[in-house]
C-alpha cells in the first residue's frame, strides 16, 4: 500500500488511486479545465460549448436544468473529450426546487433539524431528476443585521442554530452516500464573514477580530466541514483588507490546515476577476494568481483561470503541484458522485416532482417556522364554527409568487396555494371570505381600495390582514435601510384597527421587519416568513386552530432600524443597561431616561431591549417552565453536567416547544457574550402534561477561542438558563474546575 492511500476506507483508497492515475494523463490546460465552471444558459449549451467541451476546457456547468441538455452536454464530455471526464452540473437549489419550501431563515425559526434535512432531501430529489449534481447550499453566514437582504437565505443570527441546521441541510443534500440516485453535493457558503457586511449593504466590506472570526463567523463552517460537505464557495466580501476570494488564511491555512477540508473551494460569481475591483490585484492575471495561490480551486461564470494560470505555470508563480491538489479534489468529489459510472439523469428513475410526500414536508416545514409573536387575548385561532364571515385584507392573501421568497430559479408558481385559496377550501360555504387586496403590492403608496377594505372589515365577524414584503425585497442585492412595512400598509393597518374590531396580522417577509409601528394596532401577529409553496394551508391550519404555532425566532426583532446589529449574544460591556434603569411609562419599558440618570449603554429614544427576542414564540397553549436544576454544582474540565427543568403544558391542547438552553461564562481571558445558545429540543406535551427536560453539557461544549487563538474551556462560575426563549428567567448556575 503507499502512503497516498494509508488509513483511507476501501472506496476512499480506490477513489484516491483513481484520481491519481487520471490526474497522470492530463495535460495542464485540461487540469486548468476542471478548474473552471461556465455559465450555460444563453441558448442551446451543447451547441456553443460543444467545442470547449470536447477539448477538455469545462470542469462544471452552472444555470442549465433541461435534464435532455444535461445529459447531452454529459454525453459529449464523456464520448467526445479525450479523458472523458464528467461535468459538475451546479444550479441555486436553494429552499426547494420545484416545491418550494419556507426560505432558509423561515426554515430556521422551526428548529428542527430532522425537518430541515428532509426538506434538503426533497429539494435534492427534485433537482437530481433535473441533471443537477450539485448545489450551492446551505448558505451558514451568520446574519445578525436584517437589513442585509440575504439575511432570507440564511439560518439567523445563532452560531449553534446555524450549525446544525447547516449541518442538516448537508445530510439532505448529501445522503448517506453522494453516488445515490437523488443525492447531489452541497456547498457551505459563503466563506467567510460575508453576513457582516457593514450596515448591510450587499457585497460590502467587513471587519472582524480573528477571535469573532474564530469564535462566531467560521464555527458554522468547520461544523459543515466536519458533516462532510463536499465544496465551499467563497464570500464576495473583503475581510480584514483582503477579499475573501483571494484570502490564503481562510481558505488555505485554516480550512485545509486546521479543519483538514479535503472537498473544493468555489468561487463565487466572477469574483476571482472583481479581486480588481477591490483594490487587492492589478488585472485579471493578478486575481487568478491572487485566487489560485490563496485556496480556490474552481472558478465559477469568469474567465481568469482559463486565460491566466497556464501561463501564470510556465512563469513558475504558480507550481503545478498546487493545480494537481485543486484539480485532484475537483476530481475526488465526480468520482465520489458516481459520475464516472454514470453520468447520465434518467429523470423516470426519480420520484415526481412535488409529489405527495415532498408537498406534506413543505407544508410541514411551513407550519413550524410560522411565529407567533403576540396573541392578546386569545384573539387567535379563530373559531371556524361561530363565524359567518371574515374580511382577507392586504397584498399577500393571494400572491401565489410572493410567497415563495428569494432564490426560486426553479420554483413552480403554479404549485402555490395561498392562504386565501386554502381558506376558501377549508371553509368552504360555510364563512364568507370577503377579500380586498387594498394595495397592488407591499410598497404601494395608492390608497385608493382603503375604504373597501375598512368597509369589509366593518361588515365582517373577524379581520386578517396579510401584511409584509415581496420576495423581491429581499436576497441577494436586495438590501433595504428601512426594514419596516413598505409602502402604505401602517395606514392600512390604522385604518381598517380604528373601527374596533380584533385584527390579526398575518406578516410574509424575508427578514425581521420592524413592527413598532403595528404591533400595538393589531390583536395577534403570525409571522409567516415567505413559507413556499405550502404557506397557505399550513397558515390557514394556524389561524383555524387546526394546528398551534411552534415557531421560534432564529434572529432578534428590533424595535428600530437604529439598533441594529442587535443580537442575544452581545457582550455586557462596562455600563450595561438593565430593565431596573428603564423609565416606566403606561407600564411600557419603551423609553430610556432622558437624564443623565442614565449613564448606561441606551438609545435615548428607543429602549435597550428588541421588540421580540431571539427564541421567541408562543403557542395556543401555555408552556410553563419550574425547577431548573444541576446535575452538579461542580465539574471539572473534561466532565459533563445536566441541566434540566420541568416543562409544563398549562393548557387544553397538545403542542409543540422548543426548549432552549443558554448559559454564560462569568469570567473569561477574553470576555464572553452575555449569552450563548447551548441546546434546543422540540418536544410535544400532551394537554396538562409534565415533562422533565434535561439537556447534557460537556465542558468542550463552553471552550472557546481565547486570547492565544487556542480553543480552550476556562474555570470559573456559569449561568444556566432553560425556557422558551433567550429571555428565559429559570437559571442555576454550575462551577468548572481544572481537571481533577
Ligand atoms: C452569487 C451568489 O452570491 C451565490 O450565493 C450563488 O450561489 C451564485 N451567485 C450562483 O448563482
Amino acid at each position: 500500500m503507499n502512503a497516498l492511500v494509508a488509513g483511507m476506507p476501501h472506496k476512499q483508497q480506490d477513489i484516491a488511486q483513481s484520481v491519481q492515475a487520471l490526474l497522470g494523463q492530463m495535460t495542464l490546460v485540461e487540469k486548468i479545465g476542471q478548474m473552471s465552471q461556465v455559465e450555460a444558459s444563453h441558448g442551446y449549451a451543447p451547441e456553443y460549448l460543444g467545442d470547449r467541451l470536447r477539448a477538455g476546457l469545462i470542469g462544471s456547468v452552472i444555470n442549465v436544468v433541461e435534464v435532455d441538455v444535461l445529459n447531452e452536454l454529459q454525453r459529449i464530455a464523456v464520448d467526445e473529450s479525450r479523458l472523458g471526464i464528467p461535468l459538475l452540473i451546479g444550479r441555486d437549489v436553494i429552499h426547494g426546487f420545484k416545491t418550494v419550501l419556507p426560505i432558509p431563515l423561515g426554515q430556521a425559526a422551526t428548529w428542527n433539524p430532522t425537518l430541515v434535512e428532509e426538506g434538503a432531501r426533497v429539494a435534492a430529489l427534485e433537482a437530481a431528476k433535473s441533471g443537477v449534481n450539485w448545489t450551492f447550499a446551505p448558505m451558514i453566514d451568520i446574519s445578525r443585521d436584517a437589513r442585509w437582504g440575504r439575511i432570507a437565505e440564511s439560518y439567523g443570527e445563532c452560531v449553534l442554530l446555524t450549525s446544525e441546521l447547516g449541518a442538516a441541510t448537508i445530510r439532505g443534500f448529501q445522503g448517506d452516500d453522494l453516488a445515490a440516485n437523488g443525492s447531489i453535493a452541497a456547498c457551505a457558503k459563503h466563506f467567510a464573514g460575508y453576513g457582516a457586511v457593514e450596515s448591510g449593504r450587499d457585497y460590502a466590506t467587513t471587519n472582524i477580530a480573528d477571535t469573532k472570526l474564530r469564535n462566531v463567523y467560521f464555527r458554522p463552517f468547520n461544523a459543515a466541514v466536519d458533516a462532510g460537505v463536499s465544496t465551499l464557495m467563497t464570500s464576495f466580501s473583503d475581510l480584514n483588507g483582503i477579499p475573501a476570494t483571494g484570502n490564503r488564511y481562510i481558505l488555505t491555512d485554516v480550512l485545509r490546515g486546521e479543519w483538514g477540508f479535503e472537498g473544493f473551494v468555489v468561487s463565487d460569481w466572477d469574483s476571482i476577476r472583481q479581486l480588481q475591483i477591490h483594490g487587492l490585484t492589478e488585472n485579471d492575471r493578478e486575481s487568478a494568481y491572487a485566487a489560485s495561490t490563496a485556496g480556490v480551486d474552481m472558478e465559477m461564470a469568469g474567465d481568469a483561470y482559463s486565460n491566466h494560470l497556464p501561463g501564470l505555470v510556465e512563469e513558475g508563480r504558480v507550481s503545478e503541484e498546487s493545480i494537481d491538489d485543486s484539480v485532484a479534489s475537483i476530481l475526488r468529489i465526480k468520482f465520489e458522485l458516481g459520475l464516472f459510472d454514470n453520468p447520465y439523469t434518467d429523470p423516470e428513475s426519480l420520484p415526481e416532482f412535488a409529489n405527495e410526500r415532498a408537498l406534506q414536508v413543505a407544508k410541514e416545514a411551513a407550519l413550524q417556522s410560522v411565529v407567533l409573536l403576540k396573541n392578546d387575548h386569545g384573539a387567535l385561532p379563530l373559531a371556524a364554527d361561530e363565524l359567518s364571515s371574515i374580511a382577507v385584507i392586504g397584498p399577500l392573501a393571494d400572491a401565489r409568487y410572493e410567497q415563495l421568497g428569494t432564490w426560486i430559479f426553479d420554483g413552480d408558481e403554479e404549485l402555490s396555494v395561498t392562504p386565501l385559496q386554502a381558506m376558501r377550501t377549508l371553509l368552504g360555504d360555510s364563512v364568507e371570505l370577503r377579500y380586498v387586496r387594498a394595495m397592488e403590492n407591499s410598497r404601494s403608496r395608492v390608497n385608493d381600495q382603503f375604504d373597501a377594505a375598512v368597509n369589509a372589515a366593518h361588515e365582517s365577524d373577524a379581520v386578517l390582514l396579510f401584511l409584509g414584503e415581496e420576495s423581491i425585497l429581499s436576497g441577494e442585492a436586495h438590501s433595504r435601510a428601512d426594514i419596516g412595512l413598505p409602502g402604505d400598509q401602517v395606514e392600512l393597518v390604522r385604518r381598517v384597527r380604528a373601527i374596533g374590531k380584533p385584527v390579526i396580522a398575518v406578516i410574509l417577509a424575508g427578514r425581521p421587519l420592524t413592527l413598532s409601528d403595528i404591533v400595538d394596532e393589531v390583536d395577534a401577529i403570525l409571522y409567516a416568513w415567505h413559507p413556499g409553496t405550502m404557506g397557505g394551508p399550513a397558515i390557514t391550519d394556524l389561524v383555524f386552530g387546526k394546528a398551534s404555532p411552534s415557531g421560534k425566532l432564529p434572529a432578534t426583532f428590533p424595535r428600530v432600524v437604529g439598533q441594529i446589529p442587535i443580537y442575544y449574544s452581545q457582550k455586557n460591556g462596562g455600563k450595561p443597561p438593565s430593565k431596573d434603569t428603564v423609565v416606566h411609562i403606561d407600564d411600557i419599558d419603551t423609553f430610556a431616561p432622558q437624564t443623565s440618570l442614565g449613564m448606561s449603554a441606551f438609545h435615548l429614544d428607543t429602549c435597550f431591549t428588541p421588540l421580540f427576542p431571539f427564541g421567541h414564540g408562543l403557542s395556543y397553549t401555555w408552556f410553563g417552565y419550574e425547577n431548573i436544576r444541576v446535575s452538579a454544582n461542580e465539574i471539572s474540565i473534561g466532565e459533563e453536567v445536566v441541566v434540566s427543568v420541568e416543562l409544563g403544558n398549562h393548557g387544553d391542547i397538545e403542542a409543540s416547544e422548543v426548549v432552549q438552553l443558554y448559559t454564560r461564562d462569568l469570567v473569561g481571558s477574553l470576555t464572553r457574550p452575555v449569552k450563548e445558545l447551548k441546546g434546543f429540543q422540540r418536544v410535544r406535551l400532551a394537554p396538562r402534561e409534565t415533562r422533565t427536560i434535561s439537556f447534557k453539557l460537556h465542558t468542550d461544549e463552553l471552550a472557546f477561542f481565547g486570547r492565544d487563538g487556542k480553543r480552550t474551556v476556562e474555570p470559573g462560575m456559569f449561568h444556566a438558563w432553560i425556557g422558551g426563549s433567550s429571555d428565559a428567567e429559570q437559571r442555576t448556575e454550575f462551577r468548572i474546575t481544572e481537571h481533577r
